[in-house]
């Protein structure tokens, strides 16, 4: 696949460098901080025990762990998508559950493994989170969300209907980066891509 733009290559997996706070090439910024995060069900079972991981800014950081070992917990508690105890989870070294949650949410995107493409074209869904705020993305900002995601500009007029999983798991990347969030998580990807 050709990318959008000849000779530019925008990609994701390039990192911001202006992160390197140290010009020795140490991550210092710490974006997100987890502090003995744990959860218990209701049933009394330990799902998170103690989980302590600092992520620092402009990095890309897997989380592996056979199934039900609780990676989608911990990234559910980053967005609050459930509530993690106060001074748990701290973004920007703010406690979240000090945080406006849909403030929160802006911030941190969540991809999930299953993507739910909205009615309308590729560039519609692209489009809608900016909308909300007021923000009417030009075309080529949609293409350029469109080549982040590694889809070609010929994705512009698809409808949902027309993409293969893979590919829809990719629109609903580019929808995500044009909420422009600070974090973003790719919950449970498989073998999907
Ligand atoms: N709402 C819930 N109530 C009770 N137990 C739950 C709930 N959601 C998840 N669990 C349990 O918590 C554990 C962790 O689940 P989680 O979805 O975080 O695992 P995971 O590591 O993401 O697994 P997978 O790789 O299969 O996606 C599992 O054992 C699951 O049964
Ligand atoms: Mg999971």
């Amino acid at each position: 696949m050709e990318s959008f733009q000849d000779g530019e290559r925008l990609h994701l997996l390039v990192v911001d460098e202006a992160g390197d706070t140290t010009g020795n090439g140490t991550w210092q910024e710490t974006k997100i901080e987890v502090r003995d995060l744990t959860k218990v069900s209701d049933k009394g079972v330990v799902i998170l025990s103690k989980v302590n991981v600092d992520i620092p800014k402009g990095v890309i950081m897997g989380i592996i762990g056979p199934s039900g070992s609780g990676k989608s917990t911990f990234l559910r508690a980053l967005n609050r998508l459930w509530e993690p105890p106060r001074a748990s989870v701290f973004l920007d070294a703010v406690d979240i559950c000090d945080l406006d949650v849909l403030g929160v949410r802006r911030k941190v995107g969540m991809l999930f493994q299953l993507p739910a493409i909205f009615e309308g074209t590729v560039a519609d869904n692209i489009r809608y989170g900016p909308q909300l705020r007021g923000k009417k993305l030009s075309d080529n900002d949609v293409y350029k969300f469109l080549a982040l995601a590694d889809l070609d500009s010929s994705f512009f007029n698809k409808s949902g209907g027309e993409l293969s999983v893979g590919q829809a798991q990719r629109v609903a990347l580019a929808r995500t980066l044009a909420n422009e969030p600070e974090v973003t998580y790719r919950v449970n990807f498989g073998t999907t891509y």
